[in-house]
């Protein structure tokens, strides 16, 4: 089991999701409400009253300020308690913790750890999610697994070859050798891929149209913990997209994910697919978003299922590593690392050093 990195920003849910309805969802094992107020700023707040412990998500908002629905309590956007039933005094304890969040690319991140240590200029950036001239598609899945299966699966691009044949894997990403570069002191692992004589998966082909073969190139660029962003270019044969070619000659396409940890056995999966072509073209949004949908279902299902055979093994089992896992053991090294500063780290640390991870 890989553990919690506290002291981080993670995606909560996309900035649609939270509105005037409350949402409910549980990042690092805390409950979390979230909510935007009436003039638009998102809130996030521990979902649990202090008076029972009734889910806040489960009550209801009267203007900026959530109304427990079991006996009343009030709370306003900080988390304070300004009303309780039957009397006038309010107990000087009745608040709930309030959370650090930041909108940003289309998400809602929210800061789980000391508050004190939030800054909002560390939260790693996806512009193309809602930049001009890029369209996305997007979703959510949660998986029955250990957030670092999920990490562990999007490091190592082979598995296109064999989980996602007739998606987006051809024979070629399984064989062909993959370059690793580590940033220990960000906490960013790279993976690259380029395969200059490759077959275009009906992903590509449907999308851009190409019809013979293909340059792809996958650059991986992974921010532990929780931002994931896959820079994937391809052309026609002959034309070398990337920093070393032609680069506007290729189809740009980025896929984004964010691996946010619910509890030890349950991850929330935020994918998207960003594209830089045919951005108007709604038939193309429709099939990469059922394709991307099914590739990701795909993974959903090895991953509960990889899980479940975890869980019933038997201690002591000695896993065997190959080339392919170079960036997934990296990644592994940097969440170790992260989560045992995450848990020294206290109130008393200066907050820029938390902004230099
Ligand atoms: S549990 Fe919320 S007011 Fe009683
Ligand atoms: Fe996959």
């Amino acid at each position: 089991m890989t553990d919690f990195v506290r002291n981080q920003w993670y995606v909560a849910a996309y900035g649609r999701e939270v509105d005037r309805e409350l949402l409910g969802r549980t990042v690092l094992g805390e409950p979390i409400v979230l909510y935007r107020t009436e003039e638009g700023s998102a809130v996030a707040l521990a979902d649990r009253c202090v008076h029972r412990r009734f889910p806040l998500s489960a009550s209801r908002l009267d203007g900026d300020r959530i109304v427990c629905g079991y006996h009343g309590f009030t709370y306003d956007t900080a988390g304070a308690c300004v009303s309780v039933p039957g009397q006038q005094r309010i107990p000087r304890t009745a608040r709930v913790a309030a959370y650090p969040v930041v909108e940003q690319d289309s998400f809602v991140w929210v800061w789980i750890g000391d508050p004190s240590l939030a800054d909002p200029r560390a939260v790693p950036r996806a512009p193309h999610l809602a930049a001009d001239g890029w369209t996305t598609v997007d979703g959510m899945e949660c998986i029955d697994a250990g957030y670092g299966l999920l990490v562990d699966n999007l490091m190592d691009l082979s598995h296109e070859t064999y989980l996602h044949g007739g998606y987006i894997g051809t024979p070629e990403v399984a064989a062909a050798p993959i370059s690793t570069e580590v940033d220990e002191g960000a906490g960013i692992v790279r993976v690259s891929r380029h395969m200059d004589d490759a077959e275009c998966p009906p992903f590509y082909a449907r999308s851009t149209g190409i019809e013979g073969r293909i340059t792809r190139r996958q650059d991986i660029e992974y921010h532990a913990p929780c931002l994931y962003l896959l820079h994937s270019r391809v052309a026609p044969v002959g034309v070398l997209p990337g920093p070393d070619g032609d680069d506007n000659s290729a189809f740009h396409t980025e896929i984004t994910y964010a691996i946010t940890p619910s509890t030890h056995g349950r991850v929330y999966d935020f994918w998207a697919v960003s594209r830089d072509f045919a951005i108007e073209d709604e038939e193309v949004s429709r099939v990469l978003r059922d394709f991307n949908h099914t590739v990701v279902m795909q993974d959903v299902d090895a991953l509960n299922l990889l899980q479940k055979a975890l869980d019933d093994e038997p201690a002591g089992y000695q896993e065997l590593s190959i080339n392919i896992d170079t960036g997934g053991l990296a990644a592994r090294r940097i969440l170790a690392r992260l989560a045992e500063e995450g848990a020294r780290r206290t109130s008393g640390t200066p907050a820029v050093e938390a902004a230099a991870r």
